[in-house]
């Protein structure tokens, strides 16, 4: 077996276990640690393109019952999310480059409503090549990921709890959110 296929296989049995977001996170990030360290053996010129106008969402890998998916996402200098959250786990891991995110807490208390949403500007983490980072939607993880102008290409890996074609994506000037369909190109 390949390292993309082991990965995939042990992914959706311990995750097939786990009915808690942060039990997931916990069996699954030792596995992108590994994945991203032999990533040059399974990624294709195809899980880099990138797009002058975007960062570029590769579809690498999406479970037939959709359960799982996994991109490689491209970032180009100056490329970056809209504020967003994601509605499942996420498990990230770099590839080439440092990946920045930037963090929002939700301070107004109704989680579940899309208006009336006051958020706070949080942290910034900068993950380098080699690191993983996760998420679980408790409360909900709002955040931007990018690369400022200044740096170079960053690549990552991306696996969800679910396939990721749509996220909520936040308005700070406006107070609201709307759950957005969001593009990739197939593998
Ligand atoms: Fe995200």
């Amino acid at each position: 077996m390949t390292a993309l296929e082991t990965f995939i296989s042990q992914a959706a049995a311990r995750s097939r276990e786990r009915t808690e977001p942060a039990d997931c996170v916990l069996v699954l990030a030792p596995l992108m640690l590994d994945l991203i360290e032999r990533a040059d053996t399974f990624l294709q010129p195809q899980h880099y393109r990138s797009d002058a106008g975007s960062y570029t969402r590769n579809l690498i890998y999406k479970a037939p019952d959709e359960s799982l998916s996994l991109y490689a996402l491209v970032w180009l200098p100056g490329q970056w999310t809209p504020i967003h959250d994601h509605g499942s786990w996420g498990v990230v891991g770099i590839v080439e480059g440092v990946l920045e995110e930037r963090s929002y807490v939700r301070l107004s208390p109704d989680r579940g409503a899309d208006s009336g949403i006051e958020l706070a500007r949080g942290g910034i983490v900068l993950l380098r090549s080699g690191a993983v980072t996760s998420f679980v939607p408790n409360p909900d993880h709002i955040h931007v990921t990018g690369v400022p102008s200044e740096r170079s290409r960053a690549v990552s890996l991306h696996l969800y709890g679910r396939t990721m074609s749509s996220f909520n994506v936040y308005d700070i000037g406006t107070g609201t959110r709307r759950f957005v369909d969001v593009a990739h190109n197939e593998s």
